[in-house]
């Protein structure tokens, strides 16, 4: 099977969608797998790389970064016979895209997990891992994601929409109370999001939010603890399947589970309880608000979708993810692996579930 893994991208999560796919491309047997690693720099060119794990990795407090100078440049353009988008590599001839049984896009935020390149990959007719077009961009928007899953019966926290040049009233801040979380509405790995606990600084907060996404949530800080949940699509098209949960536990030195947190400093800053200690009726609980979710959007393949549970044990979903981390400290893979599913098998079945 011919895979090509696709990532770096032209988010702000660049970065780490590079992380997440050196793990992948480590974890995918070569015996079963031949790998078209594919790069795609800041700026949108895309880059036939060697896709080593080594220049994928975290070196000294930094990300990696794909680049012209990562690969042979390869140029994206339709294919005169009509059978979708060429991906050329100069000197050797045309090599299709379309030559690759399965894309996996490892690609985090913007036209990555947003529907973008899922669009693309549908007018080309290529199979691919993860959510379609329309559960993309439904999961990316933190907006929708709240609107559909409150119409399923979800438990959401109380939010603001601040669409371009709005802003909070009195009421607003009366009903949301202190502190907020300030957040782009599509973003992930918690871009642009602050914390904060004084009305007077919510217009730079806003501002910080903006600079990624001109829609901005305001949301009500829920009192509770960070509770993640992988599912992955049935096999042989049954019901979606809920992971064991996580906990994610802030322990130092950040005011909550931002970016540094997540990826630079996770082991010194943040414990991860898998499975989490939950009373067993809230984790079926939350499994089955998972499994809702998923469903609610149309997700496909994975996600990972994200809580809080409260002192008095009340659920509400915070967001989903239709590309969740893949990086060695990311909780998705690890919820699996505490599952019974490990790292390589998770891989195998999420491109045979792209197959099928
Ligand atoms: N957006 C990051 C990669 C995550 O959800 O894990
Ligand atoms: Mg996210």
């Amino acid at each position: 099977t011919r895979v090509a893994i696709v990532f770096g991208g032209r988010s702000p999560e660049h970065g780490i969608s590079c992380v997440s796919a050196g793990s992948v491309l480590g974890a995918l047997d070569p015996d079963e797998f031949e790998v078209v690693p594919v790069g795609i720099t800041r700026a949108g060119q895309w880059v036939l790389t060697n896709g080593t794990a080594e220049e994928l990795a975290i070196h000294a407090r930094q990300l990696p970064e794909i680049t012209a100078a990562s690969g042979v440049d390869l140029v994206l353009r339709a294919d005169p016979t009509g059978n979708g988008l060429l991906v050329l590599e100069p000197g050797e001839g045309p090599r299709a895209l379309t030559d690759v049984d399965v894309v996996f896009p490892v690609l985090h935020g913007a036209y990555g997990e947003d529907g973008t390149i899922q669009g693309m990959l549908e007018m080309a007719g290529i199979p691919y891992v993860g959510a379609n077009v329309f559960a993309s961009a439904a999961a990316m928007d933190k907006e929708f994601t709240k609107k559909l899953c409150a119409a399923e019966g979800i438990p959401v926290g109380p939010y603001v929409v601040l669409r371009s040049g709005m802003t909070l009233t009195e009421e607003d801040k009366e009903r949301l109370g202190l502190p907020v979380f300030v957040k782009p509405s599509r973003a992930g790995s918690s871009f642009g999001i602050s914390k904060v606990d004084d009305w007077a600084k919510l217009d730079e907060a806003v501002a910080v939010a903006r600079q990624i996404d001109p829609k901005v949530l305001v949301e009500g800080a829920i009192v509770g603890r960070e509770i993640e949940c992988g599912v992955l699509e049935g096999e042989a098209a049954g019901s979606p399947e809920a992971s064991v949960l996580a906990e994610v536990r802030v322990v130092a030195d950040h005011d909550f589970y931002d970016f540094e947190a997540k990826y630079i400093d996770s082991e010194q800053s943040c414990e991860y309880d898998i499975p989490a200690g939950l009373p067993d009726q809230v984790t079926r609980q939350v499994q089955e608000y998972a499994v809702r979710a998923f469903t609610a959007l149309d997700c496909a393949g994975l996600a990972r979708v994200d809580f809080f549970v409260t002192p008095d044990l009340r659920v509400y979903l915070n967001e989903i993810n239709t590309m969740p981390g893949f990086t060695p400290s990311s909780m998705f893979p690890r919820m699996w692996a505490a599952s019974g599913l490990e790292y390589p098998k998770l891989v195998n079945r999420l491109i045979r579930t792209a197959l099928r």
